[in-house]
């Protein structure tokens, strides 16, 4: 690869850039990935430096025709991509005038690579939102498909990681869900502060060609200009709060790997995962693991890591745009690749998920997950709920040493704790009686997970 003093700048230089440092500032091996995003930019901009006057329409015609070789020869791994030229924008910049001759280098009038990658980034980190969107969305849907399904089931629910109380697993997967519908909506947030364009900014102070960024601002889909050039080319703060929302939803992800990784235990022995999303041991010829929840919950750090990097990158920064910037695409590329990777894994693996429903229920039998169900029933008695909380303690412990489950005992046994028991306790201190009855609104009734299914899918419907 030849270096000689950078055609694009090297107009002031009496030597050429020294390797080391050719390669130490070059951007183009991990921007390169933006260059749809750059060639749309460009196209845009050409288009509107032609109703501008500044460009004639043979001139843009040429460009535009140039611009659209250059990305069939990219995607085509036809195009020869050189550290010399530093990044993408200038690579690009330098194959146009190499196809086009004189014209090409008109292309960068009005314009700095300063506002071309701020627009660039933004243009990309939009379309990967849209993406990331769609993959929630997949993944919503697989969990609504499940939990209609798993309605009836009960399990034990868990404070503590403690057996508590009966839950239907229907309700525990929408639990999920709206976690997720928070992670979705927090995206959406996000691409309403992605979506401002900073082309037209130029360097840092605009520019005195006579631009009109409507224009390009409509063809490129913006939502509006950026209203200050100083800010449009320094601040990265949007990448920082795509990051900040993909850790909400990455911590969200380690919380159900977490689970599934429990309930795949031959301690739980709750779900199976299909094989297909398993892994075995060289060494235990027995094992099956869950690597693919694992995973996800150990790429959790990846993220976090970059959210931090972007943080540091961009503090103490004066106006207007560094160098340093050139530092947030890997944390920024890489942010975007574990979100999509970990969804996608997420939407194929989950709904294929297969519950053990009869090992689920013979937990939540055990553990006295009823308790609070005979105390509620004391209280409806008459009793205050202190004295009820007492009386049922005190079955418990008696249970513990006997090996009975509160529903295991008989009614005499019942009766030695509170006269108040009579035989319609049977009907609480079964399962399914203590899952209906918790039958409103975000309660974990069979009913109510149903009913919130119908909601889940009409929010979903509400999306597009
Ligand atoms: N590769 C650079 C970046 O990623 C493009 C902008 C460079 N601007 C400059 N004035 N050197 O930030």
């Amino acid at each position: 690869m030849s270096n000689k003093t950078n055609q694009q700048w090297g107009g002031r230089f009496n030597e050429p850039t020294d390797a080391f440092v050719a390669r130490f500032t070059a951007s183009v091996e991990f921007d390169q990935r933006m260059y749809r995003q750059d060639i749309q930019g460009s196209v845009a901009h050409a288009t509107m430096l032609t109703e501008a006057g500044v460009l004639t329409e043979e001139e843009r015609d040429a460009i535009i025709q140039g611009l659209s070789e250059i990305q069939q020869d990219i995607e085509a791994g036809r195009f020869e991509w050189s550290i010399a030229l530093e990044d993408v924008h200038m690579n690009i910049e330098a194959a146009l005038t190499a196809k086009i001759g004189i014209t090409g280098k008109k292309l960068h009038t009005g314009r700095s690579r300063n506002d071309q990658v701020a627009t660039d980034i933004r243009l990309y980190v939009r379309d990967e939102i849209d993406l990331i969107l769609s993959e929630i969305t997949r993944l919503q849907e697989g969990l609504l498909m499940l939990a209609e399904q798993e309605a009836d089931t009960i399990m034990p629910g868990f404070t503590h990681l403690q057996t508590a109380q009966p839950v239907t697993f229907g309700h525990h997967l929408l639990a999920w869900f709206e976690m997720l519908s928070r992670d979705y909506e927090r995206f959406v947030d996000t691409r309403k502060r992605v979506n401002i364009m900073p082309l037209g900014a130029a360097a840092l102070a605009g520019t005195t060609y006579p631009i009109q960024r409507e224009i390009t601002c409509k063809l490129l889909g913006f939502d509006a200009p950026a209203e200050n050039s100083l800010d449009a080319v320094s601040d990265r703060d949007f990448a920082i709060e795509f990051c900040a929302a993909s850790s909400v939803l990455m911590m969200h992800m380690t919380r159900m790997s977490e689970e599934l990784v429990l309930w795949t235990s031959a301690q739980f022995n709750f779900i199976n995962l299909p094989d297909r999303f398993c892994t075995g041991s060289s060494i235990m010829p027995q094992k099956k693991n869950p690597d693919v929840p694992e995973l996800v919950r150990g790429k959790s750090g990846r993220v976090y890591g970059h959210l931090m990097s972007l943080l540091t990158l961009m503090k103490s920064q004066p106006l207007a745009y560094n160098k340093d910037n050139q530092e947030d695409k890997e944390p920024l590329f890489d942010a975007i690749d574990t979100v999509k990777g970990c969804l996608r894994a997420f939407a194929d693996m989950v709904p294929a998920l297969e519950s053990r429903k009869e090992n689920m229920r013979e937990a939540a039998l055990r553990g006295f997950s009823t308790a609070t169900d005979l105390a509620d029933y004391l209280v409806r008695k008459g009793m205050p709920f202190r004295d009820a909380h007492e009386v049922v303690g005190k079955s418990v412990a008696y249970g513990i040493e006997s090996g009975k489950d509160l529903g295991e005992m008989s009614l005499e046994e019942l009766q030695q704790f509170s006269d108040t028991i009579g035989a319609d306790v049977f009907e609480v201190l079964t399962l399914e009686g203590s899952v209906s009855a918790r039958n409103h609104i975000g309660g974990t009734a069979p009913s109510q997970v149903r009913a919130a299914v119908a909601r889940g899918k009409s929010r979903l419907q509400q999306r597009v």
